[in-house]
């Protein structure tokens, strides 16, 4: 059989993309469609006391300006379901819970008439003083139930033990920033009614179903009768994993008004109501004993949430399975502020945690006089320290030894600031990377016929992250056929159902799913065509596997990271990154190492410049655009080195993929704080590290 999983073939959909025929969701053309502006709160809290829309009215091309004094009534918008539900703001009553709240929507026949009437609308308000910040609100944080699945509080051993056994301890306290996902492509809604009881919804998002499930349940439809269509996505990194106020505006918006009805999120609104990163305050204490054994760990953690919904950013989950230490406790915490709610943001917990955990390891190292990676070898976790059980696989030792060597980690001097270069100081540092291999149920249609040809359906999304060409790999290969002789089409949920792409999971899940329903296919085609078809139309819907609940799965990596420091500017340039993975079978090794690039590329903008400015006179984000929003330019970007480790798991799931998503910007932010403690001899444990921080 021709082996084409794991090849570096280009995009499927490259073409499409750079020649500007890719539809996005706003790009599909509707006859008869409006435009819709959304009007947001100029205050944090407090409420609406007047609002005047009647200028807004009687501006050109204006159809309709909805308000809470107008909007229909859709309680259910306000209850939510799961994990990936959230409390929306659509226009019910008069309350503001957030600064740049939904409050109106203006709907005109042009995006700029809309635009202009929404400038009209006049509002006063009761306002009250909001808390926009955590600094000195951690005292009024509160257990939630539950961390996802997991509980909130972890313990194992007994903590006094081993701070009696301890002769090094350290302990600190760590801040991460709140921070905005800002994809190319913002968030954007097309809602189309066809009478009262069917509707098509062309969205920006990571999960057609997701939002044709909570649209359904808002507008009070039968799900059959709700379809969501989205070919491509420009960009999502956790904040299109949801369905948010704006998809329930448009769709409110457009039955108001009985006509289709477009809108879009400005660049301004994404720094608003489509989630963001929370702000983290992570305490990390460790001991050890002199040879590096650690004899106690505890990671407490307090995040931001907003007042009326509940998002818990998991930071301590990595510490519970990273070190085999015998002795550990971990905590969440949450501390509710006038904010909106926040979401996943790429490896939400893993990234923010590693922060956290690794840096202290780089800590408890130096009071070691140890080496930091002998440091995590010594405490290597074999079995899964918070389960007990094994890895269904882990090759974190492999990716350790592979990356250290390709960047001569053995050269190191220890001291800090004891490497220089053209005047400046160099700094290694390095970190463990951590992400769950996560598995979900996933379904698949595969229409294998008698001509050498397949057409084969799931109604998953492609973030960018290569998922037409990785399926229609999979697809090709176990149905022994060639590529251009298989169609792979997703982003609709009139396919076979399949859940958010989020979690890192659609190369696991939808790709099991897509290589068990395709040999299905193969196997019964034969017999088929013996009985006089043409073709065999196969459903399968895959689950986990039983094996699964006996092994922790997760998949690993280590970064090595150089940087050169200028003290009397400030600046930090990554000049350097090696950085080993493993995480099951890469399915493309072009599209996999973009994906990995991108999770560390990411990275170095969480370490260095990725933060959102609250005032917290306003709560309200004063970097509210792409200039004042600071992420990695290719000048900041080194040349970066990736390995990946050759990983066989055949319990994980079918396909033996463990996703790849999200790996890439965890630990690299502390494997970088790390080099620049190296390199300066300055701890720095509040991220972004600016200039400012450095020069302190
Ligand atoms: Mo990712 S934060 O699971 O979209």
């Amino acid at each position: 059989m021709t082996k084409i999983i794991g090849q570096p073939l280009d995009r499927i959909d490259g073409k499409k993309k750079v020649t500007g025929s890719a539809t996005y969701a706003a790009d599909v053309e509707v006859a008869n469609v409006l435009h819709a502006v959304i009007v947001t709160s100029t205050i944090a809290k407090g409420a609406i006391t007047a609002l005047d829309d009647a200028a807004a009215k009687k501006a050109p091309g204006v159809v309709a300006v909805l308000h809470h004094g107008n909007a229909p009534e859709l309680p259910k918008a306000e209850t939510r379901d799961g994990n990936q539900e959230r409390v929306l703001q659509v226009l019910q009553d008069s309350q503001v819970y957030y600064s740049d709240q939904p409050i109106a929507v203006v709907v005109a026949d042009t995006l700029e008439h809309a635009q202009a009437a929404a400038a009209l609308v006049r509002t006063t308000y009761r306002a009250e003083a909001p808390i926009g910040q955590m600094k000195g609100q951690l005292a009024t944080g509160y257990s939630p139930k539950k961390v996802g699945s997991e509980p909130t509080e972890s313990r194992r051993g007994d903590l006094d033990i081993g701070w009696t056994l301890a002769e090094k301890k350290v302990s600190a306290t760590y801040v991460t920033p709140v921070e905005h996902h800002n994809p190319m492509e913002p968030h954007a809604t097309i809602a189309v009614w066809h009478g009262k009881t069917d509707l098509t919804i062309y969205d920006a998002t990571q999960g057609v179903f997701g939002v044709r499930s909570r649209m359904a349940k808002i507008f009070g439809l039968e799900v059959q009768n709700v379809r969501v269509i989205n070919a491509f996505v420009g960009g999502a990194f956790g904040c299109k994993g949801s369905a948010w106020s704006h998809v329930a505006l448009a769709v409110l918006a457009a039955k108001a008004v009985d006509r289709p009805v477009k809108l879009v999120v400005t660049r301004q609104q994404m720094f608003a109501f489509v989630g963001h990163r929370p702000e983290t305050s992570q305490t990390v204490q460790l001991g050890a004993k002199k040879d590096g054994t650690l004899t106690a760990l505890v990671h407490d953690v307090h995040a931001e949430t907003s007042q009326f919904d509940e998002f818990v950013e998991s930071s301590a989950l990595v510490s519970r399975m990273l070190y085999d230490c015998a002795n550990a406790t971990t905590s969440h915490k949450l501390v509710r502020l006038d904010i909106p709610t926040p979401t996943f943001m790429r490896a939400p917990g893993e990234s923010s945690g590693t922060f956290a955990i690794e840096s202290a390891m780089d800590e408890l190292a130096v009071a070691l006089e140890m080496d930091p990676l002998a440091l995590r070898l010594k405490n290597y976790a074999a079995l899964d320290p918070n389960s007990g059980k094994p890895f269904s696989s882990k090759s974190l030792r492999a990716c350790y030894e592979q990356a250290a060597a390709k960047f001569g980690w053995a050269k190191r001097t220890p001291k800090p600031r004891s490497m220089t270069r053209d005047g400046k100081l160099v700094g290694w540092g390095m970190a463990t990377a951590t992400y769950p291999a996560n598995m979900w149920p996933a379904s698949c249609k595969v229409e294998l016929r008698a001509d050498g040809t397949a057409l084969v359906l799931a109604g998953t999304q492609d973030l960018g992250t290569g998922t037409y060409t990785i399926m229609t790999q999979i697809a090709a290969e176990t149905l022994g056929l060639p590529l251009d002789k298989v169609t792979f089409d997703l982003g609709d949920t009139s396919f076979p159902e399949t859940r958010v792409s989020g979690g890192s999971t659609t190369a696991s899940s939808v790709g099991s799913a897509v290589k068990v329903a395709c040999e299905r296919a193969k196997a019964s085609l034969p017999a088929a065509v013996a009985a006089g078809k043409d073709r065999v139309i196969i459903e399968h819907k895959n689950e986990e596997k039983p094996q699964r609940k006996g092994y922790a799965t997760h998949s690993f990596g280590a970064d090595f990271v150089e940087v050169e420091v200028d003290e009397d500017l400030g600046e930090v340039r990554v000049t350097r990154i090696v950085a080993a993975f493993a995480a099951g079978k890469i399915l493309n090794a072009k599209t996999g190492r973009s994906q990995l690039i991108g999770g560390l590329v990411m990275g170095v903008g969480m370490a260095l410049e990725e933060h959102t400015v609250r005032d917290p006179r306003t709560a309200r984000a004063v970097t509210r655009d792409l200039t004042d929003y600071h992420v990695p330019v290719h000048a900041d970007i080194p040349d970066i080195d990736i390995i990946t480790v050759d990983e066989e798991d055949t319990v994980v799931n079918d396909i033996g993929a463990k996703g790849i998503g999200e790996i890439g910007i965890t630990g690299i932010t502390a494997a970088i704080a790390n080099a620049i403690f190296h390199a300066t001899g300055k701890r720095i444990r509040e991220l972004p590290i600016t200039p400012d921080k450095v020069m302190a």
